[in-house]
């Protein structure tokens, strides 16, 4: 993926030092020597929703883990409210406010989905009732089917048990790859979208 891979700014532009999340000429890869992000670059301000479209292998989802520490960034930066996370791990990347739903095994299967919102909490646990009660606001079926192992779920409520671990911590940037129309929140809440590819969101 180069730089000119189709990152879709959202329409009202505004100064760059807005930026909640900023990534430069990342380049990225999994094996010495083979890079499949060749200098891309994005930035997400406030509030925005930025779509990131190519076709299947293009490095939509490597971009995203290159971004959350899960994959080794060779060069480039990634400056989230104006800090470096550049190569942090995922564990420090949650704490400083980035969220990351995978597309592919994104539960703990084997856990209640009260569990994997419990685990998306472990660095915050007093919060946990709070959060949870303003998460299930998002996702009411999460609530309501809270005892339910995540094993026994569809792909797409998988995806929403995901995104509400990830919304736990209440992100400022909330990293979404491939979220299916299905698991996205109600449009009653400001922080709904709809896109059907990997997203950034820097979150109001
Ligand atoms: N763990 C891995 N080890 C080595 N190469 C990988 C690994 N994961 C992905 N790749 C390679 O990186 C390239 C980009 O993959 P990536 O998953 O980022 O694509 P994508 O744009 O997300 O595709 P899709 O639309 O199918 O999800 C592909 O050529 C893929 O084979
Ligand atoms: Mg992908």
């Amino acid at each position: 993926m180069s730089s000119s891979t189709s990152a879709v700014p959202a329409a009202q532009p505004v100064s760059s030092g807005d930026a909640v999340v900023k990534v430069t000429d990342l380049v990225a890869g999994y094996l010495p020597g083979v890079n499949i992000l060749n200098g891309c670059s994005i930035e997400a301000r406030k509030g925005e929703l930025i779509g990131i479209i190519g076709p299947n292998g293009a490095g939509k989802s490597t971009l995203l883990k290159a971004m959350f520490g899960l994959v080794k960034v060779h060069s480039g930066t990634v400056v989230v409210r104006g800090q470096d996370i550049t190569g942090l791990k995922a564990n420090k990347l949650v704490t400083r406010g980035v969220g990351f739903v995978p597309q592919t095994n994104n539960v703990f299967s084997t856990l209640t989905i009260e569990e994997n919102l419990q685990m998306g909490m472990f660095q915050r646990p007093k919060d946990f009732a709070q959060r949870f009660d303003f998460v299930t606001s998002l996702f009411p079926e999460l609530g309501k089917r809270r005892a339910q192992r995540a094993g026994s779920l569809s792909g797409g409520e998988r995806q929403m048990v995901a995104m509400g671990r990830a919304l736990m911590m209440d992100p400022a940037v909330l990293l979404l790859d491939e979220p299916p129309q299905a698991s996205l929140p109600s449009s009653r809440t400001k922080r709904s979208c709809a896109c059907t590819r990997s997203t950034v969101r820097g979150c109001p």
